[in-house]
């Protein structure tokens, strides 16, 4: 990934957080109109995942940040939630975003974690999954799960990750959460406890 490198975000890199918020804003107004919807909510955004357990680490291309990931153990370690990832305007499709993820799932394989998961919000019905009643034949309803726009969702099915489930109205009524998931150690849910 030459010639970027791979920093730990920390509360004293002040101008490196306010220049990451600037990206997130910016790259977020693609997906959400409620995320952030200033650069005072991205700073914000930025402290709180400086706040929980797990990394927060920035992609440079030289001083400028090119990328944002942030995750977190929850389960008791055995599931790492990614949140959030941003790659900056202008690095969009150069693998950045896919690099920033491998980086995660290595470091959440190591700590033994055995499922990997983000949620993506679909607030601009860009998925069959928004506007639909998901109480009801909520399985067949994610089988028969198609994209009519561009979303997120198709870069993380690339990179391996599955529906698990959604959370319906969770940006607003018919806006869900979308939940996918990847399985670390083995293929996911096929193992038995004795
Ligand atoms: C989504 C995002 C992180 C992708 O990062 P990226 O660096 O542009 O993606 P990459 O170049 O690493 O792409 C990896 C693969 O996913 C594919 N891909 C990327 N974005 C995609 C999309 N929106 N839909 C379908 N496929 C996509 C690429 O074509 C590439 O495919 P390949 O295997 O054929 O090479 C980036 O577009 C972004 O930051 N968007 C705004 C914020 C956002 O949506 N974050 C995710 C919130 S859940």
């Amino acid at each position: 990934m030459e010639p970027f490198r791979t920093v730990d975000l920390t509360p004293r890199d002040a101008e490196l957080i306010q220049q990451t918020a600037k990206v997130a804003y910016e790259a977020s107004k693609s997906i959400s109109k409620i995320w952030l919807p200033t650069v005072e909510a991205a700073i914000e955004e930025v402290h709180e995942s400086l706040e929980r357990e797990g990394i927060s680490q920035v992609l440079l291309d030289g001083h400028r940040v090119a990328a944002w990931i942030g995750a977190s153990p929850q389960f008791s370690g055995r599931v790492v939630e990614i949140h959030p990832l941003i790659v900056a305007r202008g690095y969009h499709g150069k693998g950045l975003g896919r690099w920033m993820v491998n980086q995660v799932e290595a470091w959440a394989r190591q700590q033994g974690a055995l499922t990997l998961w983000i949620g993506t919000s679909d607030e601009t019905h860009a998925t069959s999954l928004s506007g639909v009643n998901l109480y009801e034949n909520t399985g067949p309803v994610i089988a028969s799960f198609h994209q009519v726009a561009p979303h997120p969702c198709g870069f993380w099915l690339r990179l391996g990750f599955h529906i698990v489930g959604v959370l319906p109205d969770a940006e607003g009524i018919g806006k869900p959460s979308i939940m996918m998931a990847k399985p670390l150690q083995q293929k996911g849910g096929e193992a038995h406890e004795d």
